[in-house]
Formats: structure tokens, sequence, C-alpha cells
């Protein structure tokens, strides 16, 4: 298994975990899911009648005009909402500034040098209307691919909202990714306009987002315009006719914009995601299902109220934070706090004093970083008061028990629930997770399906397995934030996650059951790796390395890691044979850090003579798993072609 599968042993280990966390009583007196019988009765409902429930459930957008059918399944195309009509930029915003939260903060921005801006709902409709009417006048219509890549300043949502509004589609590609990674997200989407920033900051370091812009736009002609906006003041060149600076653009364009009235399945975005092969998977967003898991989600599992300022640590560039820094906190009228930079700028306690600051009620973050910050230690924390802190949750990977404990005591001050949220890129939003309210928490597992979920844990048949035994994730029905299809390419959404379990929706997820039904994710069981709480490709990574001019053949699998989860080892043949040295091992490294991004650079290179195969021709990843994980015992070999390879490899593994 790839990615941070915990193998047998550890599943025992997970299932002695039996401390128990009852949602504290004054959190739950004022939650909206109050204790453990109100949510069995909102998901019994649920699950009874999907159709009126989500029926009810629609009154949380603002419509447009009124939809006809909760839900249209054409296995395994899912409709929502059919014949309704909105707009999220207006469900995120014109709503908001009809009432009295018009001059409530949206985004409380903070720049890695320390530089501010605070947008109300009413700035933020006013900058997303500018913004939309300059999209416009360069061409942009409804349907259209906008690509947004852009440093973590407040003109990423507006860029993105600016497309919602008018119907365009927005794909933001994070901005760690590299040139070549941007190139074939914006070939594969067709966009025509591409948005970039003369850079951002990192580390008290400029990204160089426009050089990177450039070099991709050569490759990718589909680009007719790119709109630069300033973050760093700096200058960088300007092709003529292709590059519009965004301030002057935008000077004396009208602050308002009529928002467009769309179908509810309009595509509101497409996010690029690995798969299992080597080409990344535009993942497609629609309007009305998408906001609203998005929508109640914030409020089933953040439990959010309207004086919360609430921080998911996500940047944009993943689906985390188009769901829960964007649309999610947006749609409800929610303060969101937004942080440009690293957490170790200027020092590792750089998180803590946001949170002290900005007086943040509701905190999400990733396992690696939980873990990160157990590394750097308790004194970081210990400078700031963070008892304005109420709830806090995690997302990305399974986290280990101690890092939870870790969590709640030193971050939650053993007073705030955790809520463990296990989503996907394709589920658009939350799907399993504890109501902080009402569901009693367990270390390391995301206990129960939200409200329309219906998971199942299944062998390699496809039928149920009994409670406690280990198997793949599935869902068995539509829910309304699903992916809709993968962009150009709907034969592979039905192939790649409706056919290795006929009927149900594969998430790629090991995962078991306990007797209590709560669900503990084991990772992945197919070959995608999660390093960091980034989702890579082991193709991705090899068609990569081999396309270095020295490599011939290579296989990369996952090894665990304690900070990052997993690490990428990468078993590397070189051509004409022979062994690289540390020179050839960095080479090799860095290229992929530049073909793909730093997140995808293999932390080990391991040079062999030969890939241990069947005799069919298939390199037998399981058994190097087992060798860079340093398995004591390797897996069953009689399918393999040349033992001797094997054991070469066991042998000479790790040694320089
Ligand atoms: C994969 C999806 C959607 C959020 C960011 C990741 C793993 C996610 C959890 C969790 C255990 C988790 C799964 C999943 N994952 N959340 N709470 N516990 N594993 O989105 O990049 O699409 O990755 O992340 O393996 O399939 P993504």
């Amino acid at each position: 298994m790839a990615g941070r599968t915990a193998p047998p042993t550890a599943i025992e280990s997970v299932l002695s975990e039996t401390r128990l966390f009852r949602p504290p009583k004054a959190f739950a007196s004022r939650a909206r899911v109050p204790d453990l019988a109100s949510y069995r009765k909102l998901y019994a409902a649920s699950v009874r009648n999907p159709g009126a429930f989500w029926a009810k459930q629609a009154g949380a957008l603002l419509w447009r005009g009124r939809w006809k059918k909760a839900l249209t399944w054409d296995p395994p195309f899912a409709k929502w909402f059919v014949g309704g009509k909105l707009n999220a930029s207006e469900n995120c915003l014109d709503r908001h500034v009809a009432t009295a939260r018009r001059n409530k903060v949206a985004i409380r921005w903070e720049g890695e040098p320390g530089d501010q801006r605070n947008l109300t709902y009413e700035d933020l409709l006013r900058e997303t209307c500018r913004f939309a009417n300059v999209l416009r006048g360069l061409g942009v219509r409804a349907g259209d691919r906008v690509g947004i890549y852009l440093p973590m300043i407040p003109e990423l949502p507006i860029a993105m909202l600016a497309c919602a509004r008018i119907g365009a589609v927005h794909s933001v590609v994070f901005g760690g990714f590299s040139a070549e990674s941007l190139r074939d997200r914006m070939n594969d989407a067709q966009a025509k306009v591409l948005v970039t920033a003369d850079g951002g900051w990192r580390r008290g370091k400029i990204v160089e987002l426009k050089a990177a812009a450039d070099a991709a736009c050569a490759g990718a002609t589909c680009v007719e315009k790119v709109l630069v906006v300033r973050r760093t003041g700096r200058d960088v060149p300007m092709t003529a006719g292709r590059d519009v600076a965004y301030e002057e653009a935008a000077r004396g364009v009208p602050t308002r914009c009529e928002p467009e009235a769309l179908d509810a399945e309009h595509p509101l975005y497409i996010l690029y995601t690995s798969g299992t092969t080597g080409k990344p998977k535009g993942i497609v967003h629609t309007t009305a299902g998408y906001l609203l898991g998005a929508t109640k989600t914030m409020e089933w599992v953040f439990d959010i109220r309207d004086e919360d300022v609430f921080w998911c640590t996500a940047d944009i560039g993943w689906v985390t934070g188009h769901t829960y820094v964007v649309y999610g906190p947006l749609s409800v009228g929610a303060t969101v706090v937004m942080y440009e930079g690293a957490p170790d700028a200027p020092e590792k306690d750089r998180f803590w004093d946001i949170v002290e600051r900005h007086r943040v009620n509701i905190f999400y973050t990733a396992p690696t970083a939980i873990r990160t910050f157990v590394k750097w230690g308790k004194d970081y924390p210990a400078r700031h008061d963070l008892s304005s802190l109420r709830l806090l949750g995690t997302v990305g990977e399974p986290i280990n028990p101690e890092a939870w404990m870790w969590y709640h005591e030193t971050i939650g001050g053993g007073r705030c629930p955790i809520v463990d949220t296990w989503w996907q890129t394709e589920t658009g939003c939350i799907l399993i997770s504890p109501l902080p309210g009402a569901t009693p928490t367990k270390p390391g597992s995301a206990t129960l399906p939200l409200p329309g979920v219906v998971p199942e844990v299944v062998g390699d048949d496809g039928k149920p397995v009994p409670k406690g035994k280990g198997g793949r994730l599935v869902l068995r029905k539509p829910w309304p934030s699903m992916l809709r299809t993968i962009h150009g390419d709907p034969d592979r959404y039905v192939s790649q996650y409706w056919s290795s379990v006929p009927g149900s929706y594969f998430t790629g997820d090991g995962a078991h059951r306990d007797k209590d039904g709560y669900f503990w994710i084991m990772g992945r069981i197919d070959d995608v790796i999660k390093v960091a709480g980034h989702r890579l490709g082991t193709a991705e990574v090899e068609s990569a390395i081999v396309s270095h001019p020295r490599v011939a053949e290579s296989a990369v699998v996952a090894r665990p890691d304690e900070l990052t989860g997993s690490a990428i080892v990468a078993f590397v043949v070189l051509r004409g044979g022979g062994k690289g040295d540390n020179a050839l091992e960095d080479e090799i490294k860095a290229h992929v850090a530049r073909t793909i991004g730093p997140v995808a650079r293999p932390a080990q290179v391991q040079f062999t003579e030969l890939l241990p195969k069947t005799r069919s021709g298939k390199i037998m990843r399981r058994l190097l798993r087992d060798i860079a994980s340093g398995a004591k015992q390797l897996g069953d070999m009689t399918t393999l072609e040349d033992v001797a390879v094997l054991e070469r490899l066991r042998a000479e593994y790790g040694e320089e």
C-alpha cells in the first residue's frame, strides 16, 4: 500500500486507542447539533429521504430561480438542483452586504512581512466587481477558463469570486508548483487568461511567480492575456500585447457588476489533483451542490457563529483553501484570517502570534503542521494567549494519536473539541467528521459520516467487511458537493472512481470501522502518496525522474516519515547501468523539484541495476515499499521474476 498506510500491526495498535473525549458541556449547550441523539436523528432523516432532506438544506443558499428536482442520478453522473439559478459570488458577498454584515470584516489578511489588510464584506464586493469588470474587459465570458497563480493575498479570493460572478471557471494552481506544472494545467483547462503577481513573500524571499508564469505561457498558447497583480512592488518583465498590470487596468473601472444568474450545474471551478497515472486530473465542481456542501459543513462541523474569527491555514491552491478559506466561510458571512507566508517567519511562533492578535476562535490545520509544531516545542505556543480558541480541526491525512493529544492539550488548552475531518479534492467538502457539540471523539478517528453521506468499508469483492476489519473506503450514494467529472475526460472519471467497486465511489483510501461505527482512515491504497498533506501521484514523480537525461527507469514509493507522514523514496536505474554518486542524487532531487515543485522532491534516491518485476514486467512496488520502510520480512515474492535483484537491492538500500 502506498502513502501513509498502516501495516496490519499498526491497525491493531490503533484499535487499542480507547481514550474518548466527550464534547465539553459549555460547547455542546450552544452548538447547532447539541448531542449525539440529534446527530443520529439528522443522519437518519438524510438517508431515509435524501431528496426531501437536501431540498430543505438548499434553503441555506440564495437562489435566483427555483430548482425543480434535488437529484438527477444517471450513475455515475449526478446533477443537483436542476433548473435552479444562483450565483456563488452573490451568495458569498451581496447577500451579506444587504444585511448588518455589510461592515463586518470578511478577510483579515496578514502578509508575511507584517503588512495587514482588513476587507469588509462591502469592500470585498466592490473589489470583486472591479476585478470581474476587468476580466470582462479582457474578453472573459461565462464558461471560459481563467487560470489563477497567486500568492496568498486578498486578490486570490477576489479573482475567484470575480470569475464566479461572471460565470467564468477558475482553475487555481498552487504558487509552489513549477512552470511546467502550471503549463500542463493551463493547457488541459485551455485557460484564456492567467492571473498572476509580481511575486509573493515566503520565508523572507520573493517567490518568482511571474517568471514561472512566463515560462508556462511559452508552452501554453491558449493563454491570451496575463493579468499581473502587484504584491512586492518589484518590476517584472511585461510582454507587450499579452501582459496587463491589474492596477492600471482597474483604474476607473466601475465597482458594480451584476452577478450572472447561473445554472445550478454551471461549473464553478476546475482544480487539478494527482491520481494514479502521470497526468493530473482536472476535478470539476459545479455551483449549487458544491456551495451547499461548503455552507452546511461550516455549520455542522465548525459550528460557525457570527462572532467567530475562523482560520484555515491551508493555501487556497488546494481544495481545503477553496472550501474553507473562500466559499464556505464567506457563504456563511464569517470573518476569516488569511496569512501569506511560512509558519516560521520570522519565528516559529508566527501562527500563535496570529491566533493571539486576531483572537482566532476556530483553527483548522494539517497533521503534518501539528507534528512540526510538536517538534518545535511547547515554548512557542506558550509565548501567546491562545484562550480565544474554542474549536480545532485537522485535515489531509491520518493524525497520529500523540499529535492529536498534543494539539488538544498544548493548543486547545484541553478545552477545545477537535474535529478530524476526512474528505478529498473530489468530495468538495468534509464528509466524515465529528460534530463538535455532539460526537465523542477518539484520537485518530474521523468518527462518523455527515448527513447524507453513506460510506462503507468493503473487501476486494465489494462486499462490506466485518467491523474491525480493514478494507476499501467507498461511498454508496451521491452527495451534492461531489465532483461531476474529470475535465475533458468523462471516461477517466468513470474508470478512476466508479469501476473498482461497481455502483460505488471508490475513495482510494483504506479504512476500518470500530464497534461504535467510527471510521479510522488508514491512508491511500492506490499509487498516491501524501507528503506533508500534499497529494502526489507516484507515476507523476516517476515521469519527472525519467525525464532526467541520465535516467532509464524509476519506481517511486512512500516510506513512513515522522514529520511529513510519508516521504518519497525513488529507486532509479541509470542509462547504461552503473551507480550514481551523491552529486547525481542531488541533481535528480533538484530536477524533480524543478519539474513538479518542491513538494515532490524525493527524500532519498536509491540507485539500482534493476527493479524487481513480475514475469509480465510489472514493477513490484509492494516489495520496494517493504525495502524503503525497512521491513524485516518482505512480502510474498512468488511472482517475482528474479529474486536475486531484490536481495541485492535490500542489501544495498541506504548505503552510499
Ligand atoms: C486524501 C485526499 C480534502 C482535504 C485535503 C486533502 C487523505 C484527508 C484525512 C483525514 C485521514 C485524510 C485521504 C484522502 N485525508 N483528510 N482527516 N484522515 N486521511 O485533499 O489532496 O484531495 O487528499 O487525503 O487519503 O483520500 P486531497
